[in-house]
Formats: structure tokens, sequence, C-alpha cells
């Protein structure tokens, strides 16, 4: 199975992707980065992981429609069975969704549906949240939205401050996301409407 990873920022996700399948955990092949952002620090990370790098900058492009147009040609001439959201902050377009439907993942730090969007991390620990989390979900549609895959959840202890509580979201979300993928990969998901079953 091929694997596209599609990220905009920081990709300590996209690396401990990369390293489930590097050491055998994921059975497939991670083909290519797509990152929208020249300077996004993952770029140097799929360099360093000898992963092929492809930047796809939205000002070169007319609409949104455009800018997924490219992508679903890109992923489309790479034979990509899944593609894989870590931290790429950009809406797909209803265009994008059904050309790979229920073929696309994504990883949010909280438990949906609370806490969509931008500093979901944050958001939850000021509104004083005694438990957050990570959600792994097909994407649909909807932002941060479609039917969920794996939800897992942390205790918001009052001693635990923002810094120590993004340091469990993401240690947590590397542990996550490589599962997620594996069962999509062993073809151990089925979507049923809103619901996913794992068999
Ligand atoms: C992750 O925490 C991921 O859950 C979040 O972006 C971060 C990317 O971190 N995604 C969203 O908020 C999507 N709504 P990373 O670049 O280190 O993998």
């Amino acid at each position: 199975m091929n694997l596209a990873i599609l990220a905009s920022g920081r990709g300590s996700n996209f690396t401990a992707l990369v390293k489930a399948v590097q050491k055998g955990r994921i059975k497939a092949r991670i083909k290519l980065l797509i990152c929208d952002k020249s300077k996004a620090f993952v770029r140097k990370r799929a360099r360093k992981l000898g992963i092929k790098e492809c930047l796809v900058e939205p000002k070169y492009f007319k609409s949104r429609l455009d800018f997924d147009k490219k992508l679903v040609k890109i992923l489309r001439s790479e034979k990509i069975d899944l593609v894989i959201l870590a931290g790429y902050m950009r809406i797909l377009t209803p265009y994008f969704v059904k050309s790979f439907k229920n073929k696309i993942l994504n990883i949010h730090p909280a438990i949906l549906p609370d806490f969509k969007g931008a500093n979901s991390i944050k958001r939850a620990f000021d509104c004083g949240c005694k438990l957050t989390g990570v959600t792994v979900h097909f994407v649909d549609e909807k932002v941060d939205h479609g039917p969920i895959i794996l939800q897992e959840s942390i205790a918001l202890k009052k001693e635990v401050g923002l810094v120590k509580l993004e340091q469990r979201i993401h240690k947590l979300e590397h542990k996550l996301y490589p599962l997620a993928v594996k069962l999509f990969v062993d073809k151990r998901l089925k979507v049923k409407k809103r619901k996913v079953e794992i068999i």
C-alpha cells in the first residue's frame, strides 16, 4: 500500500509514522510528503529520513480547488492508497475529499467533536477541562469531523501546566497515529456511516 503524508509544520507526527514504517510495524510504503509551507520544519525531516518531498505553495494557484486538483494529480500519479494529514493546516475541498473517499486520515489534539480547529490543546486547558486527549478520524467535507477511528483521553490534573500537557498530547499522538494507519493498512477498518468498526 502506498501512503502520502500532508503536513504544514513541525512534523513530529510525520517522523513517528516514518519510523513505524521503517521499523516494519506498518507494512506499507511512504511514497512522499506534500508540504504547503516553504519554511516548514517537516521538510527538513523528510530530507533527513530519505522521504521524497514535494512543496506545493497555494500562492501559485487561483483557487483552493485548483490547488487541490494539483494535489490530487500528484497523489494519483504516485498511486497513493491512503492520504495522511499530519498537522496539515488547510481545509480540503469537497473535490479532494471525494477523490479519496474514506482514504484520508487526520489526527486532532482533542477529544472530537470538542475543540475543533486550531489551538485545541490550549483551548481545552484554558476552559478547565478535566479530560482532553487525541482523536484519529477519517476525513469528510467538514473540518475535524468524520468517522472516528481511535480516541484516547488524558486526565488534566491541576499540577499539569500547558507545556507538560502539550508534551503528553504529542506523545499520545505518536502512539495512536501509527496504530490507526496500521489498522487501515491491514484492512481492519470498516466504515458504516459515522461509525468505524475495527475487525
Ligand atoms: C498535531 O498536534 C496535530 O494533532 C495538529 O497539529 C499538530 C501537528 O504537529 N493538528 C490539528 O490541530 C488539526 N486540526 P506535528 O507537526 O508536530 O506533527
